[in-house]
């Protein structure tokens, strides 16, 4: 029997003991099972998971989100597609209390969880004995390091708690017992049980948007909502948030869900969403997800965006009053097709999601910004590059290869910033090695290509030649594929793509370094792009008076605009300047995104005296609001050590 056709039928004989509408069964039929890689470049270090044996191919969650207890408690049903010879099926968990596996006729199934091993959890194994529907049923531990249960305090409303999830890059796990691995794709539906007045919202389509009214324990007032993916994902996707949310449209498939108290400034920060989609389709083609919804997630949201299918989640640190930081929504869009289409086999390819993602993030905003403020975006993307390489042990670090070898090391933890911008400029010396056209063509084929595939550095490079370079392979040889993708380093044939406003800005930087003259710099004439150039293109030590008179004209340490507050703190700090810290102390206890948080303390850190005592003060005030993310990485840097 072919899978689509038992999968069919294990649907049809579980409607008729559970009384689902047809609705049920014909989506049932329309999930497509997606493909895996089970090749050598392809091994998964970071799963546990043998899907050669038997691989999940559907989730079904019926969770209850239990705010007091912390705890998402309900069950998981999981649809297999097991090898002839195989017995037993190995998932992915971490720190999940597993209380029973059954079949689907309910009955009780072997299982034994093995030992953990730090990030990567602890491999559930079940005894299958013929089943190719497992059912387990559990709860997440309140430390499940994929999910923030905030107090109402940690909200803007301040009134409902709110719970949000993080799963890439390998912390679903600790929610979902599941294959967590990239390249095992899969379907998903959920019904979801949260107290009365409490809107809960999925990576997928909300059959319900108000929910049904369900008695909880002891007659509670609660409400069920009802999601279904019917695209196979990588399992790092399932995102859920819950809280106190209201939806506004901002175009026909296009919308913004936020707290009450977000909701105007957030629509009106994200205009652009819906020429945004028009502009990714007229380059890459359909956008195949239905919906472009965003989410603007309470302060503690360690990201600045998680690309979850349907509903980007966003830090608020993105609305800055006047749309200037936007590049970030046209980041998260632009995954819709380099990540959620076209996804890393592994996270030893982050660069295939993150540079594909940088490169057409950047082609969004030209598309409609024009290329005068995508060339101040490109620069400024060079430059972190630079920085980048630096801060991964220079040119000859393994860790500036595009294609990685992480194995034993948390993908979590991994400082990827090469990913992205070395991404970003192999792409773009590739455009203008071929021609934008023919750049073009190829990117778009390659993503009806490898549509709902997993991907790897091997199979791209295969497909360039064969697709991209197949009529010329000299100019392909000069280029130097290989070298970009398996190498460490910046090739001396990098296309850098200048612009000529930062040069103005640049001198007007050397001025004020040589005169001190705070006033005759144009702040208020320049886009946030110029301002941020200009901080980053003074000397990194500055005597204190420059800085006073910078801080004075300029209001940078009360600026209300996340990147240039924070690059002006990196400016700041490491030159001792004592109003530096109020204004470092504000901005790391209002919010928690680990871009800002993660530097800035390893910046006061390495100001001994001056800065480190502040530092393990300030973070033992303000770590109770960030989210495991930020606090795995923090905690090292400041040494921090639970008390009691
Ligand atoms: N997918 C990433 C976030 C991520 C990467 C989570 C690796 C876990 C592991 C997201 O698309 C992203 O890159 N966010 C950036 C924004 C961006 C504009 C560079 C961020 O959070 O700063
Ligand atoms: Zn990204």
């Amino acid at each position: 029997m072919t899978a689509p056709i038992r999968a069919l039928l294990t649907a049809l004989a579980l409607c008729a003991l559970a009384a689902c509408t047809p609705r049920d069964a014909a989506t049932e039929s329309q999930r497509e099972v997606a493909p895996i890689l089970l090749s050598a470049d392809a091994r998964d270090a970071h799963s546990f998971a043998r899907p050669a044996e038997a691989r999940v191919t559907h989730v079904s969650l019926d969770l209850a989100a239990d705010f007091e207890a912390e705890r998402m408690v309900g069950s998981a049903t999981l649809d297999l597609e097991v090898a002839d010879d195989a017995t037993e099926v190995v998932l992915d968990t971490r720190d999940l209390d597993i209380r029973e596996v059954s079949n689907a006729g309910g009955e009780a199934l072997q299982w034994a969880l093995g030992e953990a091993d730090g990030a990567h959890g602890a491999p559930l194994t079940v005894q299958l004995d013929g089943a190719e529907q497992i059912k387990i049923e559990y709860a997440s531990s309140p430390d499940a390091v994929a999910l923030q249960w905030l107090s109402p305090e940690q909200t803007a409303g301040g009134e409902k708690p709110f719970l949000f999830s993080q799963g890439q890059a390998i912390l679903n796990r600790s929610w979902i017992p599941t294959q967590d691995s990239p390249g095992i794709r899969q379907t998903w539906d959920a019904r979801i049980v949260a107290p009365e007045g409490i809107q809960v919202v999925m990576s997928a389509d909300l059959a319900n948007r108000d929910g049904e009214r369900v008695d909880g324990p002891e007659g509670q007032a609660m409400r069920a909502f009802e999601f279904e993916m019917i695209h196979p994902v990588a399992p790092y996707l399932i995102a859920i948030a819950a809280g106190d949310l209201a939806f506004r449209e901002i175009g026909p498939r296009t919308g913004v869900w936020a707290e009450p108290a977000t909701l105007a400034a957030a629509a009106r920060e994200f205009t652009d969403l819906e020429r945004m989609v028009a502009a990714a389709e007229l380059l890459y083609g359909p956008y195949r997800w239905g919906r472009y919804d965003v989410l603007v997630l309470p302060p503690a949201f360690p990201y600045g965006g998680m690309e979850n299918p349907r509903l980007t989640f966003l830090t608020p640190t993105v609305i800055a009053g006047d749309g200037s930081l936007v590049s970030l929504l046209a980041h998260e869009l632009a995954h819709s097709w380099s990540g959620n289409l076209v996804t890393n086999a592994t996270w030893n390819d982050t660069w295939l999601n993150e540079g594909f993602t940088t490169y057409i993030e950047n082609r969004i905003m030209e598309q409609v910004y024009g290329p005068e403020q995508a060339a101040m975006l490109a620069e400024l993307s060079w430059a972190d590059l630079q920085a980048g390489i630096e801060a991964a042990g220079g040119p000859s670090s393994a860790a500036t290869q595009l294609h990685v070898e992480l194995d034993d090391i948390d993908p979590d933890d991994w400082p990827s910033g090469v990913a992205y911008e070395k991404g970003e400029v192999f792409l773009r010396t590739l455009e203008h090695a071929v021609g934008r056209e023919r750049f073009d063509a190829w990117l778009r084929g390659y993503f009806d290509r490898y549509a709902f595939q997993p991907q790897t550095s091997a199979r791209l490079l295969t497909d360039l030649n064969e697709h991209l370079f197949a009529d010329d392979p000299a100019l392909a040889e000069r280029i130097g594929l290989e070298r970009w993708i398996f190498q460490p380093g910046l090739p001396s044939n990098a296309f850098h793509w200048t612009s000529p406003r930062f040069a103005a800005v640049d001198r007007i930087a050397a001025a004020f370094v040589e005169r001190g003259d705070a006033a005759a710099i144009p702040w208020d004439d320049w886009t946030t792009q110029e301002r941020l150039r200009f901080l980053a293109a003074l000397p990194r030590e500055l005597p204190a008076p420059r800085l006073a008179a910078l801080d004075r004209a300029l209001a940078l340490s009360e600026s209300g605009n996340g990147e240039v507050r924070f690059a002006w703190l990196m400016l700041a700090i490491p030159n001792r300047y004592d109003p530096a810290k109020p204004s470092a102390e504000a901005f790391l206890t209002s919010m928690g995104r680990r871009k800002f948080v993660a530097p800035l303390f390893e910046a006061l850190i390495a100001q001994g005296e001056w800065g480190a005592a502040f530092a393990r003060e300030l973070y033992a005030e303000a770590r109770p609001g960030y989210h495991s993310v930020t606090t795995t990485t923090v905690d090292e840097t400041v040494g921090y050590r639970p008390s009691g």
